[in-house]
């Protein structure tokens, strides 16, 4: 079936020249002269995507985005703005257009916006068909390609029995997506056990990874299963793999060569069918390289590894993100404003999800049941302390002063190296410099 494709157009010729185009690239074109005559489209019936000019004789094209997206997250929206006018299309993005153009239009930019749009929107329909279904399931994958990725490769991980290596900043999800991961596999019926190596320490953890026969140790007044014997035919989840002990990582990896294990103080052989799961949030390779993680363990369990990104690089998906922590939260979606938003997506949140759940949650207690939290609840949130991203309303200048100024303490202060690795010249630095101290 051919793409239905909703043009708002006031101007009859150009409408006139889009659908010639459209209609000869393989779309089906409904066309709405204004507003009103959208609205009534929209209402009776659904669309691939919409491309609409915002400067409408009957009313704003911004408010009308806003007023599509209260009940339709998913239709992709190709904005068209009037030349040079990018506060405006910055506008209509905030509101959930999906991309935007200025005139004058070029049809064949915009036959690769709606290639590209429409791809856009049919992850997102799958993305929430995909939640509807889990309806249970909290875990929330998002739209960005970095999340797309990590969707791939969790369902790779999903049907796949091989260990699955699960890194990322705190808060990014990893034991949430470890339990996905376990939870839509073929071991489902079976036991996630969880253990975070960085809470036991030594013989500790082996203890309760291993168990123990009576008399092991002094308190050991019974033999005692192990989280081995508990994990068979289910998953064994090694949380904070990164702070496992030397002496722990040589007994572990030994069970994953051999098959079989001993519990500390037996003799007997145990084998145990489970599938390994591990995450950590420290740089796994610069602890290989400073003796501190085994090479050969790390070989075993990173067969499928799967990055989780930080918030802040999540930007693009930041309002569905949020959509989705305010519905988990029993709020409408829609409850952060305008203002608010932009507030949320400026900050860098180094503890990424959960910091924004806990933000959110504490927002909403703050306000009276249906209101919307008013920006004074988000005050703590402080963008110009943290330098890490670039949030849309800030200057190229004040970009620039956060790059040089990043890349100098990368260099540890060193003029020439910094200048050298941001290719200017020395005298150009300090020129930028003296600026950057002088505003
Ligand atoms: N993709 C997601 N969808 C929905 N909620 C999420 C997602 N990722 C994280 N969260 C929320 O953030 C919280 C933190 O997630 P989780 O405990 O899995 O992070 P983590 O990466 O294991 O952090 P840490 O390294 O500190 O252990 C969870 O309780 C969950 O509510
Ligand atoms: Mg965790």
């Amino acid at each position: 079936m051919k793409p239905l494709v909703l043009l708002i157009e006031d101007h009859a010729a150009t409408r006139f020249g889009f659908v010639r185009y459209f209609s000869k690239d393989g779309y089906e074109i409904r066309e709405a002269a204004n507003l009103a005559e959208a609205a009534y489209a929209l209402a009776s019936q659904r669309f691939d995507a919409i491309v609409m000019d915002v400067n409408l004789p009957d009313g704003n094209g911004i408010d009308f985005i806003e007023s599509i997206r209260e009940n339709d997250t998913t239709t992709p929206i190709i904005a068209i703005t009037g030349a040079g006018n990018v506060q405006m299309a910055v506008e209509a993005m905030q509101k959930g257009a999906d991309n935007f153009l200025t005139k004058p239009v070029d049809n064949s930019a915009l036959a690769e916006y709606l290639r590209k749009t429409l791809e856009i929107g049919s992850l997102k329909r799958q993305a929430s068909a995909r939640q509807r279904m889990e309806k249970k399931d909290d875990t929330f994958f998002g739209t960005s390609s970095a999340m797309q990725e990590v969707l791939k490769l969790s369902s790779i991980a999903a049907t796949s029995d091989n260990p699955v290596l699960i890194t990322g900043e705190t808060g990014t999800g990893k034991g949430m997506f470890s339990k996905w991961i376990h939870r839509q596999s073929r071991r489902s019926k079976n036991e996630f056990v969880e253990v975070n190596c960085s809470g036991l320490r030594g013989e500790l953890l082996s203890r309760e990874i291993f168990g123990n026969a009576r008399g092991a140790f002094t308190s050991a007044d019974q033999d005692r299963k192990g989280l081995l014997d508990i994990a068979d035919q289910g998953t064994l989840f090694l949380d904070e793999i990164g702070d496992m002990s030397v002496e722990v990582q040589a007994q572990f990896l030994k069970v994953l060569e051999d098959k079989n294990y001993r519990r500390l103080g037996d003799t007997k052989l145990y084998k145990s069918d489970f599938r390994l799961l591990c995450a950590t949030n420290r740089n796994i390779e610069k602890i290989v390289k400073e003796g501190m993680f085994r090479q050969d363990l790390l070989y075993r369990i990173n067969l499928i590894v799967i990055h989780l990104p930080p918030l802040r690089e999540r930007i693009e998906e930041f309002p569905d993100i949020v959509g989705h922590l305010l519905l988990q939260l029993g709020s409408p979606a829609e409850m952060v404003s305008a203002e608010v938003m932009t507030r949320l997506k400026s900050y860098s949140w180094p503890g990424n999800i959960r910091e924004l759940k806990n933000v959110l949650e504490r927002a909403l207690l703050l306000t009276p049941r249906g209101e919307m939290p008013g920006e004074e609840h988000f005050s703590g949130l402080h963008s110009d302390q943290l330098p890490t991203h670039e949030s849309p309303s800030r200057s190229i200048r004040e970009v620039e002063a956060t790059h040089i100024s990043a890349v100098l303490e990368l260099m540890g202060g060193d003029i020439d190296k910094a200048a050298k690795s941001l290719n200017i010249s020395r005298a150009t630095l300090y020129r930028r410099l003296k600026q950057i101290k002088d505003r």
